[in-house]
């Protein structure tokens, strides 16, 4: 079993879905996690989780995409335990469905910011913690929707393309430093990706997932993955299991980017 006892991890985007599930990995396995999030209802529930089940957690609100508060949630993780040995880039929003041309460009702004700008801002403050011992590991959540082109999905793609490629950047400057840099590309995943808040009716929510799952069902694997089967992966990265692993970009996408059938997929 992978174990990263004693380890300190940030998991932002950890009220719901994938990080969710990562910080739950992450503890399960023994690490002391630090819960991000902008929602902090969500953020203080799978603390509960966590703590509930013996494991060891503490929430830090934070907006990914803004210097100063990621700054502040770096240090509060180091100010709780002591240092900083994991950071699991995983907050991300999406994009709509519209193709560019129909893109508002504050709109595309948002999502750069958060996906793009978000995974640079805490690997930026998280990174000397790791200089100074010689150790660390970090983990993005890029996606499919960053290997290949899909539909309706401009800016998602690009910010997640983006991510791919300074994850390989990273590996480069930072691996004689010690510090391991992977992504994963999650497939067809069951949360509320892009379906969260009071943006959608009940009648859009009911139409966009059933457009998901018959998507999710034309892949090799024929289902959405569970939230928790991407956590796993990225709790193997982040362990001395993946040790001689960087700048490697795992797809844990029920085969998705083994095919061209996208058929009627969008995100
Ligand atoms: N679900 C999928 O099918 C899928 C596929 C590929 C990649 N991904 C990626 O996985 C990651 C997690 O997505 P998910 O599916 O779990 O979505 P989700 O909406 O269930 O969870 C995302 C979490 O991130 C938080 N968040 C959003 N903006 C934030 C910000 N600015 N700062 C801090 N936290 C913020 C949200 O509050 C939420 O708790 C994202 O990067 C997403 O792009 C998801």
């Amino acid at each position: 079993m992978t174990r990263i006892d004693h380890k300190t991890a940030i998991v932002t985007g950890a009220g719901n879905g994938i990080g969710r599930a990562i910080a739950l990995a992450f503890a399960g396995a023994g690490a002391n996690v630090v819960v991000s999030d902008v929602l902090a209802d969500d953020g203080e529930r799978t603390v509960r989780e966590i703590t509930d089940g013996g494991g060891e957690a503490f929430f830090v609100a934070a907006d990914v995409s803004d210097a100063q508060q990621v700054e502040d949630m770096v240090a509060a993780a180091v100010g709780r335990y002591g240092g900083l040995d994991i950071l699991a880039n995983n907050a991300g929003i999406g994009g709509g469905k519209l193709r560019l041309h129909e893109i508002e460009p504050e709109d595309f702004d948002r999502v750069i910011s958060v996906n793009l700008r978000g995974t640079f801002l805490c690997s930026k403050y998280a990174i000397p913690h790791f200089l100074a011992q010689r150790d660390g590991r970090i983990v993005n959540t890029a996606s499919t929707y960053g290997l290949i082109g899909a539909p309706n999905a401009a800016a998602y793609c690009a910010s997640k393309g983006a991510i791919i490629n300074l994850t390989r950047q990273l590996a480069v400057d930072y691996g004689p430093d010690g510090i391991r840099v992977n992504a994963v590309c999650p497939g067809y995943i069951d949360t509320h990706l892009g379906r969260r808040g009071p943006q959608l009716t009940k009648e859009e929510f009911d139409a966009a997932t059933a457009v998901r799952e018959k998507a999710a069902g034309m892949q090799p694997l024929r289902r959405q993955g569970q939230p928790a089967e991407v956590g796993e992966v990225v709790l193997f990265l982040a362990s001395d299991a993946a040790s001689f692993m960087t700048g490697s970009i795992v797809a844990v996408d029920g085969g998705c980017v083994t095919t061209f059938n996208y058929g009627e997929a969008s995100n």
